[in-house]
């Protein structure tokens, strides 16, 4: 299998350290995996060609970085997989979100800072037991998918957010505290949601959903996250901006079976809340010059009693 890499490369070493792209060809075995070339590049024809690995088997969370423009675990992903059908090279790139220290090695500093400030250890009231602190089974399996994560990074590197926000605790931090908000053996399950629901946290996610699109292990974050804002409601954090906005888009859909986009930032920010209506004068204007302002009396869709039915019976399941 004839392969052409386009490696981005970065050398701080160099008298002016500047990233520029570096193309590979190489001649692999069918089954080759994406770190199998670069490890083969590094090893038979650049040995300045910085990686980092260890396990190859999707163990270690090591060998995260992006290919063509999407987060993966080198080890885990086939060459001819990501070959595009064009024939042009294939993108390698560092992961996203972090700093590149060489090439392909980025630096996990902010990756762990932000686990560490989710305060990830159980933290239960009273004496630590002598042996094993156990807990039912039926209380820990939903915890089962987010006990895989393996701290790869590639839902850090592709969060959208986290690219306009550095404040964002991110998928991987929130995943991590939704493994200890959920732990029925940990005392701290209100504090916990109330930090999460300060500015950077579970509000702050937009629902996009890359990071559960290229998290090699299931563990989706961001289900994780929007389980948490359940719980963060249920304990009565709901005087966020993140809470308000959700609890006010559900009642109006429920009211009238559509988003009343005039109410909704109004019922979010308060109508006496100045700073945050200056703010959105622009985006009312602009509706209005091109007719998009929604009616100031608006009248439910017909059928409406069959979108109250539908709220009804997801609330009941809860
Ligand atoms: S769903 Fe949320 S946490 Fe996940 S990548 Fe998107 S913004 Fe980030
Ligand atoms: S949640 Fe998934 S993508 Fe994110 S660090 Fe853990 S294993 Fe990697
Ligand atoms: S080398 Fe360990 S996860 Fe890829």
């Amino acid at each position: 299998m004839d392969v052409t890499l386009n490696v981005k490369r970065y050398n701080p070493d160099a008298a002016k350290p500047a990233s520029y792209n570096q193309e590979y060809r190489i001649d692999l075995e069918d089954g080759s995996s994406l770190l199998d070339g670069l490890i083969k590049v590094r090893e038979e024809m650049d040995g300045t060609l910085a990686l980092r690995c260890s396990c190859r088997s999707a163990i270690c969370g090591s060998c995260a970085m992006r290919v063509n423009g999407r987060a993966v675990l080198a080890c885990n992903t086939k060459m001819k997989d990501v070959m595009p059908k064009d024939g042009s090279p294939v993108k390698v790139e560092p992961a996203g979100n972090m700093g590149v220290v060489k090439d392909l090695i980025v630096n996990f500093d902010v990756f762990w800072g932000k686990i560490k400030a989710v305060k990830p250890w159980l933290q239960p009231e009273g004496p630590v037991p002598q042996g094993e602190y156990l807990a039912p089974n039926e209380a820990m399996l939903h915890l089962a998918g987010v006990m895989g994560c393996i701290m790869c990074g590639a839902c850090v590197s592709d969060c959208t957010v986290l690219e306009v926000d550095k404040n964002f605790l991110g998928p991987a931090a929130l995943a991590k505290a939704y493994r200890f908000v959920g732990d029925p053996r940990d005392a701290h399950e209100k504090d916990r949601l109330k930090d999460l629901t300060k500015y950077g946290g579970m509000w702050d996610c937009t629902r996009c959903m890359q990071c559960v699109q290229v998290c090699p292990k299931g563990v989706d974050p961001m289900g994780r996250i929007m389980k948490m804002r359940d719980k963060a409601l249920a304990a009565g954090y709901n005087n966020t901006y993140g809470a308000r906005h959700a609890l006010a888009f559900t009642d109006l859909v429920r009211h009238g079976g559509h988003l009343d986009e005039l109410r909704l930032p109004i019922k979010t920010f308060g109508i006496f809340n100045v700073k945050e209506m200056l703010k959105l004068a622009p985006i009312g204007m602009r509706s209005q010059m091109v007719g998009k302002v929604p009616p100031l009396f608006p009248k439910p869709i017909p059928g409406i009693q069959n979108v109250r039915r539908i709220f009804e019976k997801v609330e009941a399941k809860r």
